[in-house]
């Protein structure tokens, strides 16, 4: 069996996950049907159609390598295997708003390997390997300097499950961030919310109750680009249980202590 290297796998998912973004992006701002997993989970053909081209495609030029999706799904393992979102931000799509993309990633054992995302609507592409470099749009990426959280924008998002329970809900930690950060984005892609840490944009990154095949690209390229990622309470992240703090690592301690499973109060700025 052929094995492969972070590197070659980062250039595979780069490939098919900018195939499957032509795709959307012919869709995009179509007004498509849109039906419903539960109440605010929706679902799209174009999410179908880009996971059947994903599988396609990875099946030709990686036969040996399981898939899962999230429109089929596929057997969880320890074993190499691709884990692929076909389109992250449904809802932003449905509503055409352009933060939307498909993401690619390759995982063993629990640990990122190597992963593309890919934004068409806003012209972004990453793709990065565990022991590489990160890229954005083709060139090297890495994550911020900041030190301080009074000075860091971060980004963060809420769970279509579990949405009403804290601290499921994640309100809590919400509003904490906010009195203490420059600003707290919610733009509803957890792939990209990763990627735009990954290159600096964003200094750190919260979540609840994500799924693997949101989160496996968007790691893999955030760690090639410097970065941190743990779950909320600060050991290894179980990507597969989504709960996560990723950072440029420099304000990852601060994180965890501000929006971390239990948190201390970081004290309020005085104005
Ligand atoms: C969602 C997005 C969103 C996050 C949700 C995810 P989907 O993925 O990543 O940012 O807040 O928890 O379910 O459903 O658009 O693939
Ligand atoms: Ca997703
Ligand atoms: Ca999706």
């Amino acid at each position: 069996m052929q094995s492969r290297t972070p590197a070659e796998l980062a250039t595979i998912a780069l490939e098919v996950a900018s195939q499957a973004a032509l795709l959307l992006q012919a869709g995009f701002r179509s007004r498509p049907a849109v039906g419903k997993k539960a109440r605010i989970d929706l679902v799209t053909e174009f999410d179908l159609a880009s996971e059947v081209l994903l599988r396609q495609r990875l099946s030709e030029l990686t036969p040996e390598l399981p898939l899962i999706g999230e429109e089929q799904g596929g057997t969880p393992t320890t074993e190499l295997a691709w884990y692929v979102d076909p389109l992250d931000g449904t809802t932003n799509f449905v509503h055409g708003h352009p933060f939307y993309c498909v993401s690619v990633g390759a995982m063993r054992d629990g640990r990122p390997v190597a992963g593309a995302v890919v934004a068409p609507s806003l012209g972004l592409s990453y793709h990065g390997a565990i022991g590489e470099l990160a890229y954005r749009n083709g060139e090297p990426c890495r994550v911020s300097d900041s030190v301080e959280l009074e000075d860091s924008l971060l980004a963060t998002g809420f769970s279509p499950n579990y949405r009403r329970e804290p601290p499921h809900d994640n309100f809590e930690p919400f509003l904490r961030a906010k009195r203490i950060v420059r600003g707290v984005r919610r733009c509803g892609a957890a792939a990209l919310d990763l990627c735009f840490v990954a290159d600096g944009t964003y200094d750190g990154y919260w979540e609840r109750s994500l799924h693997a095949w949101d989160l496996v690209a968007g790691s893999a390229i955030l760690l090639a680009a410097g970065g941190r990622i743990t779950g909320l309470h600060g050991r290894e992240p179980e990507l597969s249980i989504g709960h996560v703090i990723a950072s440029n690592g420099r304000l990852h301690e601060a994180l965890l202590e501000l929006v971390g499973e239990d948190p201390q109060r970081v004290p309020l700025p005085s104005a």
